[in-house]
């Protein structure tokens, strides 16, 4: 007997085949793979903001340089990301217009300011890390073109997050103030890193399908957990001190455990009402705004180049 495409589709999950774009595919799974992938790509772009605030400021030539190739890198996993979202049939227009118009999400931790240049090192270290651990599983998601970008955006991203451990470390030996500096920013960016997973596992709607799909290989509480034991020593290396008084090793879970997130303040950022949500949505429309003629020009010049070929 012939098998249906859903039992298709079911059986090429389950033998970790990769879904690609002219498969058959629930229409569910590709609308959560849109939001998912969408929401990716708009994190990337917005994330340039808080970072590019600092490009004019960086307390170098060297600082500068490797911050500024770090920002354009950010541009290019947005990139690769809304190349992605498209094989799947949505526009980049769409995506874009529902990104300015505040209808699509992208991660709370981009609409926290960047008030000193150690927030710099707390992003590539704290920020980047968190991305990393969310998205090396990414590397063997079920669909074949998002899988495909996170590999090269993790390279991208471990070079990232080395950069961001180097400045806390410079600051962290150097005068008391400078190391004063990292404390600081690591309380400012501690928390609202730890939301970067998203809500508990019994508050996210997502994760039971998207498991099921091998769409996340691990849940927003496992990779919390996981990310958290990572940084520990890391934090201890650079002689900081976790900004978390119920911090605590626990032996039998070979882990620590650790205080909660407070889920108030996640999900008013995430509604809008963050410290800078409608800075980075004002500051994207006028760059598309003002990029207006460049688009206008490539096309002119498409137009002409085929017309050319035609002739
Ligand atoms: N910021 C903003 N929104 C969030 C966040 C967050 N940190 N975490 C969860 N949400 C949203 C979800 O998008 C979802 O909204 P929606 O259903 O309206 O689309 C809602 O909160 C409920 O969450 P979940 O059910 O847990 O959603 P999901 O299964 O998609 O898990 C997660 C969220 C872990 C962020 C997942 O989408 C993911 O792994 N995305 C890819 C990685 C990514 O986007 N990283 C961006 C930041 S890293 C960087 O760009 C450097």
């Amino acid at each position: 007997v012939e098998k249906s495409l859903e039992e298709q589709f079911e059986e090429k999950i389950a033998n970790e085949i990769r879904i690609e774009p002219k498969d058959w595919m629930p229409e569910q799974y590709r609308k959560t793979l849109v939001r998912q992938i969408s929401q990716h790509a708009h994190s990337e772009i917005v994330g340039m903001l808080p970072e590019g605030n600092w490009i004019t400021r960086a307390p170098s030539l060297k600082r500068k340089a490797i911050l500024l190739s770090k920002v354009q890198d950010e541009a290019g996993h947005g990139l690769y990301l809304y190349s992605a979202a498209e094989t799947l049939g949505t526009s980049r227009d769409q995506m874009i217009n529902d990104l300015h118009s505040g209808k699509a999400k992208y991660s709370s931790i981009f609409n926290y300011p960047t008030l000193s240049w150690a927030d710099i090192g707390a992003i590539g270290w704290l920020v980047d890390g968190a991305a990393i651990m969310n998205q090396v599983p990414l590397c063997r998601t079920s669909y074949g073109p998002y899988a495909r970008a996170m590999v090269r955006v993790c390279k991208e991203e471990s070079f990232h997050q080395r950069q961001g451990f180097e400045i806390m470390m410079s600051l962290c030996n150097g005068a008391p103030a400078q190391k004063q500096m990292a404390q600081e920013a690591f309380n400012r960016w501690w928390w609202p890193t730890l939301m970067m997973f998203g809500p508990k596992d019994e508050e996210s709607p997502n994760t039971e399908q998207s498991m099921r799909w091998k769409i996340k290989r691990f849940t927003n509480d496992e990779l919390r957990q996981r990310f958290v034991d990572m940084m520990v020593p890391q934090a201890e290396f650079l002689g900081l001190t976790v900004p978390d008084k119920d911090l605590k090793w626990n032996e039998a879970k070979n882990g620590y455990d650790f205080g909660d997130v407070d889920w108030e303040e996640f999900w008013n950022v995430v509604k809008g009402n963050g410290p800078c949500n409608k800075d980075r949505i004002n500051a994207r429309v006028k760059a598309h705004e003002e990029g207006a003629w460049v688009r206008e020009a490539a096309l002119a010049h498409a137009q002409k180049r085929a017309q050319r070929e035609a002739a």
